[in-house]
């Protein structure tokens, strides 16, 4: 059985609708493949409620307990491969992980590492991205599945989707209607990658 993990900080609710795809689409018959566990680097992030109700195993690593982000990466992998094995490593998907990844974890997941961005990437890599998108003054906004390399929010893109930016939008009203998409393109893309391992 290949296992994902999803790491979140936060909500979590499009690693609520991978794990709800998941069970509608029947990933663990048709791919040989389930939702193994939930990491957050943040104890009180809402999403392992709702992870925890699934019956998902959920774990807690608080990057403020370690002395360097070198130390935190490799104890944070220890922590995920042990949802793995050789034969079936995992993969990997960030669902709203607020935090910037190490050269030496990226490698090693290479090839199996997920991010979704709220932004038309190439476009507003980083933080902030509706309110810089309504700045600009874009017609159009979106997300964007891609696979993670060392650069912050480049690396293949897997899918996007695209949403009008409306007069008198604030970026709390926008980010509302690009995480709609999120939703339907994050499960898509790894359901798409599942059937291609
Ligand atoms: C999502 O909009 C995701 O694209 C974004 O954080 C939100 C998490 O929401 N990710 C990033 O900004 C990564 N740089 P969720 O916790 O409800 O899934």
């Amino acid at each position: 059985m290949k296992s994902i993990v999803i790491l979140i900080s936060g909500g979590g609710s499009n690693m609520a609708a991978i794990v709800r795809t998941a069970e509608r689409d029947g990933w663990q018959g048709r791919y040989g493949a389930k939702v193994a566990a939930v990491i957050s680097n943040k104890a009180d992030a809402k999403g392992l409620a709702f992870a925890r109700q699934q019956g998902i195993a959920t774990e807690v690593l608080d990057h403020k307990a370690f002395v360097s982000r070198d130390a935190f990466d490799a104890a944070l992998m220890a922590l995920i491969d042990r949802f793995g094995n050789p034969s079936a490593p995992v993969l990997l998907v960030l669902a709203g992980f607020m935090r910037i990844l190490t050269p030496a974890f990226v490698q090693h997941y290479a090839g199996r590492l997920l991010n979704i961005h709220p932004s038309l990437l190439p476009a507003f890599p980083g933080l902030h991205t509706h309110q810089r998108a309504i700045e600009a003054g874009c017609k159009f906004a979106g997300a964007t599945v891609h696979l993670v390399t060392a650069e912050l929010d480049h690396g293949p893109i897997l899918a996007q989707a695209v949403v009008p930016v409306l007069p008198g939008d604030t970026a709390d009203a926008l980010a509302a209607r690009v995480l709609t998409q999120e939703h339907l393109i994050y499960p898509g893309a790894i359901a798409d990658l599942l059937s291609k391992k």
